[in-house]
C-alpha cells in the first residue's frame, strides 16, 4: 500500500483529505503539532474511515523529527497543509508566518531530497491571483504581490518549489484553493476556529447557534449584482478528493510542477452565502451590513476546465450543501 506523509493532517483541509486519502486506498502517516488542531480528530478520522493513522505530534521545522519520520516509513509521496491561514493575523505578526509557513517548506522539501522521496503536493491559494483583471482566473492568470504576508508565504512558497523542481527530480502539484467551508457529512470533522472567526462560514453558523451576535457583512458597495464581494466557495470534501486526484496523477506527470486550480467555477455573494444558509438550514441569521474590510478583493472565481479536464475531477457539492454541513458541524460541536 502506498504510504503518504500529511503534514497538518488534523487540520480543517487536512483531516478531511486523510479520510479521502485513505477510502482511496493509501496508508497514511500524518504530522501535527496540534497549533490549530486537537488529538481527538484523530480518533475522529479513524472512525469515519474505519482505518487507523501514524500520528506524529511535532512540527515540520523540527529537522530532527522530520528526519526520523523520513527514515523510519519509505513515503511515496507528502500533503503539505501545515500552515498558519489567518490573512489578519499574519499582518501583525509577519515573522511568525515566514517562519512556519516558509522555514517549514524548506525543512520538508531538505527532508524529501535526502530520502528520495519526489511526490509533492502544496496548498496554494487562490490568494496568488490578488485583484485579477480576467474573471474567472486561469492558472495561466498573472500572480500579482500579495495583500497580506500570508499571501505572500503563498507565492514564496511556489517560487521554492518552482525554483527546486528545475534541478531535482520531483513532481509537484501546486492546487490554489479557492474559499474551502463545509464540513463532512457525517459531521465528525469541520473547522475548529481559534477564538473569533474571520472566515464567513464559520461566523455564520457561530451566529446561528448564538455564540455570536450578528454577522456583519464587510461592504455592499461593491460593483457586483447585490454590492456585496463574489468569492468560489468550495467544498472541504470536493477540495480533499481533489488532492486524491492530485497524488494518482503525479506519476504521470511530463513536467516537475503542475498548478491546478480548485474552486467550482461558481462566484457567490456574500449576501447570497447568506441566503443559502438561511433556505437550506430553515433559519433567519441575524446580520448588518457595515463597512468594507480592509485588503478584501471585489471578486475571485475560478476557471477549472484544467482540473477537470486533466485530473477528471468535478465537483458534487452545491452551495446548499456547504450550509448544511457546516451547520450540522457547528450543532455537533456547540452540543460538547
Ligand atoms: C481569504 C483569502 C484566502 C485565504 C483565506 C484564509 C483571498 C481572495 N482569499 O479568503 O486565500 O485562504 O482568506 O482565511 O484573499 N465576510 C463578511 N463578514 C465576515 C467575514 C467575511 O462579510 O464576518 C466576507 C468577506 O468580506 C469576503 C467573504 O465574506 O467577501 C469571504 O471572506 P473570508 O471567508 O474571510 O475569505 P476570504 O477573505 O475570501
Amino acid at each position: 500500500m502506498k504510504k503518504i506523509l500529511v503534514t497538518g493532517g488534523l487540520g480543517y483541509i487536512g483531516s478531511h483529505t486523510v479520510v479521502e486519502l485513505q477510502s482511496a486506498g493509501y496508508d497514511v502517516v500524518v504530522i501535527d503539532n496540534l497549533d490549530n488542531s486537537t488529538e481527538e480528530v484523530k480518533e475522529r478520522i479513524v472512525s469515519i474511515s474505519g482505518r487507523s493513522i501514524d500520528l506524529v505530534i511535532g512540527d515540520v521545522n523540527d529537522q530532527t523529527i522530520m528526519n526520523r519520520i523520513f527514515k523510519e516509513y519509505d513515503f511515496y509521496g507528502v500533503v503539505h497543509f501545515a500552515a498558519y491561514k489567518a490573512v489578519g493575523e499574519s499582518v501583525d505578526n509577519p515573522i511568525k508566518y515566514y517562519e512556519n509557513n516558509v522555514s517549514g517548506l524548506i525543512t520538508l522539501l531538505g527532508a524529501m531530497e535526502r530520502h528520495g522521496v519526489q511526490n509533492l503536493i502544496f496548498s496554494s491559494s487562490c490568494t496568488v491571483y490578488g485583484i485579477a483583471e480576467d474573471l474567472p482566473v486561469t492558472e495561466d492568470t498573472p500572480i500579482k504581490s500579495a495583500e497580506s504576508p500570508y499571501g505572500t508565504t503563498k507565492i514564496i512558497g511556489e517560487e521554492i518549489i518552482q525554483d527546486y523542481a528545475k534541478h531535482k527530480n520531483i513532481k509537484t502539484i501546486l492546487l490554489r484553493y479557492f474559499n474551502p467551508v463545509g464540513a463532512h457529512p457525517s459531521a465528525q470533522i469541520g473547522e475548529l476556529p481559534n477564538g473569533v472567526p474571520s472566515n464567513l462560514v464559520p461566523y455564520i453558523t457561530q451566529t446561528a447557534a448564538g455564540i455570536r451576535e450578528q454577522l456583519v457583512i464587510h461592504g455592499n458597495d461593491y460593483n457586483t449584482s447585490d454590492g456585496t464581494c463574489i468569492r468560489d466557495y468550495i467544498h472541504v470534501v470536493d477540495l480533499a478528493k481533489a488532492h486524491v486526484k492530485a497524488m494518482t496523477f503525479a506519476d504521470k506527470m511530463t513536467s516537475s510542477v503542475d498548478i491546478f486550480n480548485v474552486g467550482t467555477g461558481d462566484g457567490s455573494t456574500v449576501l447570497e452565502v447568506v441566503q443559502a444558509f438561511e433556505e437550506r438550514c430553515n433559519m433567519r441569521l441575524n446580520y448588518r451590513i457595515g463597512p468594507r474590510r480592509d485588503g478584501d478583493v471585489e471578486q475571485i472565481f475560478a476557471d477549472t476546465q484544467k482540473i477537470n479536464d486533466v485530473l477528471q475531477w468535478q465537483t458534487e457539492y452545491d452551495l446548499h450543501d456547504m450550509m448544511y454541513h457546516a451547520w450540522m458541524w457547528q450543532k455537533s460541536i456547540s452540543r460538547k
